[in-house]
């Protein structure tokens, strides 16, 4: 059973398909077909939705977003935006005024996410909005629109997803970074029903295989679970396995939701020790690294788009073993703690030794990863995404450093990359080359054929293996010029 709230109502469904996208589920079975099918595959945004939960509303799409993992939330479409009697919302009607649709494809995915944006007090509109794409009015009447609804109060309908003691967050723009509260242990909560079983694993569906899904609300019964069904399916927040669906139309066969596990979307941080759960969406871990690693934050900010920041964890940024994932390249840098489990038993490995080669993990069957930890450490973390467009792009090449210097010498470096190997990779012999040298350009300078000792770029649709190898150069010898004070982040170019 699924419990849900869309548009102010209650739902229940008694048995869904665990691959079934609320976008489909929304326009086919409800008639709600404000919300539109562009892409299917997360990319541009006509299908957003507004998502309420615990850590606030968030724009999310639609199309790779399946109906159990709604469970307990509450759903708002472009025709819950409208208030009662149908009184635009302040982006509506700036959207009127600044003329900001043609022909008018875009604009339900655009309206709810700058509904999101106005009710979470964001200004940053250029990010806000990068995950929906206008191939016709052009961002700047949209942009206009939005800036212009912002000295508006957000209306009293909007509030209403908002669970008790969560609106701070809401308006914050961003959730708790340590330890939120389970939503349904809110009292006055609405929607989330009690967990079914003695394992708390629930289970809907039934029929055919593809229909088998558990949602387990604990950690113990997901471990449990998993021993027993070593074949099945994680879904985190399908950002990657809603394509394997909508894209590759696959069989996921038994399935998992994690999305309602509270011990995985902590983030613990001490004296020692980040500790990051693997159901930790990417905007969380971008809101914890904005104070302990500006630079992994700023990183971020150009992973995906909003709405796949708010779905996408790290654990599955991790374990998809992906060679071009933007996430494994900084964490190594920053010496990380993969914690992983099976049954009962737990183990911990770098998360460098992880990844084993291209498409293989040192993961067992029936073992997944629970958390992934940083030591508390100074600053030093530089780290650059290189991708063709500035937003909604996979990166070319993703390289992170972490140069510690004594008196003026590179005391340590860890140095690793994305998009150079078929894993992301540390660059072990240019490590040595710099360690013990001062650090100066001369250093730089001798490291030039330890690079190609340390990696064999390939050459793709994104970059030629010579381009990746005088990228991976030339990012060194920025974050050299970094550390003397040079300005090296312009994004735009004046005369
Ligand atoms: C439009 C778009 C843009 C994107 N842009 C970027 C980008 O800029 N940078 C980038 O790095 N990635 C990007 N991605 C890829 C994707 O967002 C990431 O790989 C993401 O982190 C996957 O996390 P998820 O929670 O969505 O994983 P899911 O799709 O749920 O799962 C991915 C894989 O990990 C497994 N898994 C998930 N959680 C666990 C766990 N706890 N233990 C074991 N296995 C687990 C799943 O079984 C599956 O094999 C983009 C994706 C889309 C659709
Ligand atoms: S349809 Fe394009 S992001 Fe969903
Ligand atoms: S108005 Fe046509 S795509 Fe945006």
């Amino acid at each position: 059973m699924i419990t849900f709230r869309l548009n102010g109502e209650n739902v229940t469904l008694e048995s869904a398909p665990a691959t079934r996208t609320l976008l489909d589920w929304l326009r086919e079975d409800r008639g709600l077909t404000g919300t539109k099918e562009g892409c299917n595959e997360g990319d541009c945004g006509a299908c957003t939705v507004m998502v309420t939960d615990e850590h606030g509303a968030r724009a999310l799409n639609a199309c790779i977003l399946f109906l159990p993992q709604l469970d307990g939330k509450a759903v708002r479409t472009v025709e819950g935006i409208a208030g009662p009697g149908g009184a635009l919302h302040p982006v509506q009607s700036a959207m009127v005024d600044h003329h900001g649709s043609q022909c008018g494809f875009c604009t339900p995915g655009f309206i709810v996410s700058m509904a999101t944006a106005h009710l979470n007090g964001r200004r940053d509109f250029d990010d806000q909005l990068a995950g929906n794409l206008c191939r016709c009015t052009g961002y700047a009447p949209i942009v206009r629109a939005a800036d212009a609804a912002a000295k508006h109060p957000v209306p009293d309908w909007m509030r209403a997803d908002i669970p008790p003691g969560a609106e701070a967050k809401a308006e914050g723009g961003g959730g708790d970074s340590v330890g939120d509260p389970d939503y349904a242990d809110v009292p006055g909560a609405w929607g989330r029903r009690a967990p079914e079983g003695a394992t708390g694993a629930s289970r809907a569906g039934g029929g055919t295989r593809a229909e088998a899904w558990v949602r387990p609300d604990s950690v113990d019964a997901l471990a449990e679970w998993y021993l027993d069904h070593p074949d099945a399916t994680l879904v985190a927040g399908a950002t990657d396995v809603g394509l394997w669906v909508t894209k590759g139309l696959q069989d996921l066969g038994d399935v998992a939701f994690l999305n309602g596990i509270a011990d995985l979307q902590r983030i613990d941080i001490d004296d020692n020790t980040v500790r990051i759960g693997a159901g930790v969406t990417m905007d969380r871990v971008r809101d914890a690294m904005a104070v302990l690693h500006p630079d992994f934050a700023e990183l971020i900010r150009r992973y995906g788009s909003e709405q796949v920041r708010a779905a996408a964890t790290i654990g599955g940024n991790i374990a998809n073993g992906s060679p071009i994932g933007d996430g494994p390249p900084c964490l190594i840098a920053l010496d990380a703690t993969l914690h992983l489990r099976r049954g009962d038993a737990r183990r911990d490995i770098p998360l460098e030794d992880f990844f084993i080669d291209y498409g293989k993990q040192d993961r067992a069957p029936g073992e997944f990863v629970e958390a992934v930890s940083l030591p508390r450490q100074e600053d030093r973390l530089r780290c650059y995404k290189l991708s063709k467009r500035f937003d909604q792009d996979i990166s070319a090449v993703c390289g992170a450093f972490r140069i510690t210097l004594s008196e003026g010498r590179v005391a340590e470096a860890r140095i690793a990359f994305g998009g150079m190997a078929g894993t992301p990779k540390r660059a072990r012999h240019v490590e040595a080359a710099l360690t013990g040298r001062a650090w100066d350009a001369d250093a730089v300078a001798a490291t030039w054929d330890a690079w190609a000792e340390d990696f064999a770029p390939m050459s793709d649709m994104r970059a030629s293996s010579a381009y990746r190898l005088k990228a991976a150069r030339g990012m060194l010898m920025r974050a050299l010029l970094e550390d003397l004070g040079g300005q090296t982040r312009v994004l735009e170019v004046t005369p």
